[in-house]
């Protein structure tokens, strides 16, 4: 019997299994295979019990800062690299493999009663996300925060104008969503960026390739922001939670900020930050007429997704279809 030295036979293998080149990491407890050779030192409880997947710019960052006040609920500990999002299984990341993903996770006190989360906006619209997320996480719930797309793009043109994208403080958002294809390369790919996450339905189907109806909930992001007592209460019926938070009294409404914010000993306000619920104008009529059109069929679809699921129609999605019929 013939080897090679590692490196070699590596070569070879991979030779000979192209496609087991890109990992996919399972859970090493759901196997006994796995398991046997798994250290003792090591748990499989340092894992997330549901997920955020976003989208950007519908109120995730809210929902993550409603959730972590929950007694029973835990978020991942901060990247020390980019202090935001882990993003694992998106992009580059998702190499470093599943002991780094574990290591932004504590260890539970209580693995059953305990509810660990991560919040990566840019999940939902990932290709490659769903397979990987199931593939490691096969009884996570999953949470989508929807709101209008038309909202949500202008809300994006907005950030990229706040984060001085030079496309962005240089054309309207008329001429974002509008551009044709020989528009310069910048412009294009902030147009892509604002308008293509908004196709939920096209996103979602993906998901529900590898999880179960049951397993996702779509939350309305403008219910969040306008009653989010209310969303808090629905999303922990759908987690099974307990004990079930009361958030009328977490939270408070401010006036000068114009959303709901945390209620702190004394009552005063903790808001988010200034990067969350900027000011700025409303958007154009006609972009907006635009933007309904261009949504149309991808919110048709939402609402035939929803109706399968059996889950309620977010206002916004009822008043968009209505203003299209
Ligand atoms: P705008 O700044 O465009 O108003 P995300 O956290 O996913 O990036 O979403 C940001 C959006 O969350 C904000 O977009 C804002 O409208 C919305 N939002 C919802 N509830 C909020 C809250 N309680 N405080 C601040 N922003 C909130």
């Amino acid at each position: 019997l013939q080897t090679l030295p590692p490196v070699q036979l590596a070569d070879k293998y991979f030779q000979i299994f192209p496609e087991e080149r890109d990992p996919l990491w399972q859970n090493p407890c759901h196997d006994k295979r796995h398991k046997d050779i798994w250290s003792k030192e090591k748990t499989c409880d340092r894992l997330p019990k549901f997920l955020v997947i976003g989208p950007q710019k519908t109120g995730t960052t809210a929902l993550h800062s409603f959730l972590t006040l929950h007694p029973a609920i835990t978020s991942n500990f901060l990247s020390p690299v980019t202090f935001e999002e882990i993003q694992f299984f998106n992009g580059p990341n998702y190499h470093h493999g599943i002991d780094w993903y574990m290591d932004f996770f504590p260890f539970p006190s209580n693995a059953s009663t305990d509810y660990m989360f991560e919040k990566s906006a840019n999940y939902l619209d990932s290709e490659v996300t769903p397979r990987r997320a199931a593939a490691l996480l096969p009884r996570a719930k999953i949470l989508a925060l929807l709101i209008n797309p038309a909202d949500r793009a202008y809300s994006w043109y907005q950030h990229q104008r706040a984060h001085q994208d030079p496309a962005a403080l240089n054309h309207t958002f008329h001429q974002v969503v509008t551009a044709g294809p020989s528009a310069p390369p910048e412009l294009l790919g902030l147009q892509r960026r604002s308008l293509a996450p908004g196709t939920y339905s096209l996103h979602l189907e993906r998901w529900l390739h590898h999880y179960q109806p049951s397993q996702l909930l779509i939350v309305d992001g403008a219910q969040l922001r306008s009653n989010p007592a209310l969303v808090m209460e629905g999303v922990q019926r759908f987690l099974g939670v307990t004990p079930i938070f009361n958030y009328t009294q977490a939270l408070t409404f401010d006036d000068s900020k114009g959303f709901w914010c945390q209620k702190l000993e004394g009552g005063r306000p903790k808001c988010l930050g200034k990067s969350k619920g900027r000011k700025y104008p409303d958007m154009a009529p006609e972009t907006r007429s635009f933007l309904t059109e261009y949504y149309r069929e991808h919110n048709m679809e939402l609402l035939k997704l929803l109706n399968r699921l059996g889950q309620g129609l977010p206002t916004w999605l009822r008043e968009e279809l209505q203003s299209t019929s």
